[in-house]
């Protein structure tokens, strides 16, 4: 994951909280959905999105996107 987001994740453990998390990578997400779980063992995580891009081109197709806000907004 993105430095800012390890930082912000080890002084927020986020216990109890509900959290829908998104990630963007150009093919790789390698393995930062697990971490965060990891970090955060009593966080509620709900909805989870890799947002995939090919260069400036996104791989994911915007109704993936747009479910993963709609879900959140429910
Ligand atoms: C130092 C660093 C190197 C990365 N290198 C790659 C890479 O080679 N290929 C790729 O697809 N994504 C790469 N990423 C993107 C990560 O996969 C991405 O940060 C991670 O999935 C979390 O998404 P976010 O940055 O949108 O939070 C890199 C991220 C960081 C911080």
């Amino acid at each position: 994951m993105a430095p800012a987001t390890r930082s912000f994740l080890t002084e927020n453990a986020l216990k109890d909280k509900k959290v829908c998390v998104f990630a963007t990578n150009g093919g790789w997400l390698g393995h930062t959905f697990e971490d965060i779980k990891k970090m955060c063992p009593n966080a509620k995580f709900e909805e989870m999105l890799n947002v995939e891009f090919d260069e400036d081109v996104m791989r994911t197709s915007e109704k993936k996107v747009e479910e993963f806000i709609n879900k959140i907004k429910a």
